[in-house]
C-alpha cells in the first residue's frame, strides 16, 4: 500500500511509514493538544515532496496559519507563494458572514455553515493532498444523523478523487456527534494532553487508534511540542 509521510519520521515508522494514500485519517483531540499542528507537518513535508496540496482552515486566517508554521521553521508561505499550497477562505468567509447577519439583525444564525458537503466543490482539480481543519465547526447545529449522511459523502468524494486527506475534528464536536466519524475514516488518530501518574507533570501524547491495513502500536505516544513542531519522547 503507498504511503504518504505524517511529517514526522518517528510517527511514520509506527505506521508502517505513514498514513495510506488516497484515503481519509481523522484527527481528533481536545483544544491545544496538537491537533493543527499534526496537520500542518503533514502538509508542510507533502509540499516539500512537491505535491499539490489545500488547506480548508475554518479557526484561522491564512496569515495566522502560516505564521504558526513558521514558528517550527516550515516553509508554508514559499508554498503558498509559488501555488503548491492553496489555503481556502473559508475562515474569512464565515466571519464576514456573521457580521453581515449581526448588521441585519437577521435571526437565523442557525443557517450557519452547516454544508459539509459543499467542501468538496472547494478542492481545486489538481489538488493531491488535503487538509480541513477543524470540521467541527459545522456540527454546531446538525443532528447526529444528518452530520453522518454528510460527513461520509464527503469521505466518499474524497475518495473518488483519489484525494489522500486530513480532516481534524475537535474532541467535543467529535462527542457531540456520537463519535460517529471514526467509523467512515481509514485511520484515527487522537492527541491529548494528560495527567502522567508517573512523574505527575501534565504529558502530550498520541494515540493511534486504528488505521485500516496498518500495524500499529496499541500503546499512547508522547510528545513534546518544540520550536521544530511536534518531537516523539523515546
Ligand atoms: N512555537 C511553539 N513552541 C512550542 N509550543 C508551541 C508553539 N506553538 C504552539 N505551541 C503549543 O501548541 C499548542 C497548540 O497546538 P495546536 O495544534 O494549535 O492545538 P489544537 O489544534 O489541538 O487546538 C499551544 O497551546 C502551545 O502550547
Ligand atoms: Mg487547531
Amino acid at each position: 500500500m503507498e504511503r504518504i509521510s505524517t511529517g514526522i519520521k518517528d510517527l511514520d515508522m509506527m505506521m508502517e511509514n505513514g498514513y495510506p494514500s488516497n484515503h481519509t485519517i481523522l484527527i481528533t483531540g481536545t483544544t491545544g493538544s496538537g491537533k493543527t499542528i499534526l496537520g500542518l507537518h503533514y502538509i508542510n513535508q507533502a509540499c516539500r515532496d512537491g505535491k499539490k496540496c489545500f488547506v480548508i482552515a475554518t479557526e484561522e486566517d491564512q496569515e495566522d496559519l502560516i505564521a504558526q508554521s513558521e514558528s517550527f521553521g516550515m516553509q508554508l508561505s514559499e508554498y503558498f507563494k509559488d501555488k503548491r499550497l492553496g489555503i481556502d477562505r473559508v475562515f474569512d468567509e464565515r466571519t464576514e458572514y456573521i457580521k453581515g447577519i449581526m448588521a441585519h439583525h437577521v435571526a437565523d444564525i442557525d443557517e450557519l455553515q452547516s454544508d459539509i458537503i459543499g467542501l468538496l466543490d472547494r478542492i481545486p482539480k489538481d489538488t493531491e493532498i488535503v487538509l480541513i481543519d477543524n470540521i467541527g465547526v459545522f456540527t454546531l447545529n446538525m443532528s447526529v444523523n444528518e452530520f453522518r449522511a454528510q460527513f461520509d459523502t464527503l469521505i466518499r468524494g474524497l475518495a473518488k478523487k483519489k484525494l489522500s486527506s486530513v480532516i481534524i475534528m475537535d474532541s467535543a464536536s467529535n462527542e457531540r456527534m456520537g463519535g460517529i466519524a471514526a467509523y467512515s475514516v481509514y485511520g484515527v488518530i487522537v492527541t491529548s494532553i494528560k495527567d502522567d501518574p508517573y512523574t505527575n507533570k501534565m504529558g502530550r501524547t498520541i494515540r493511534i487508534l486504528k488505521i485500516r491495513n496498518t500495524k500499529i502500536p496499541i500503546d499512547p505516544i508522547g510528545f513534546d511540542i518544540t520550536s521544530k513542531g511536534i518531537v516523539l519522547i523515546k
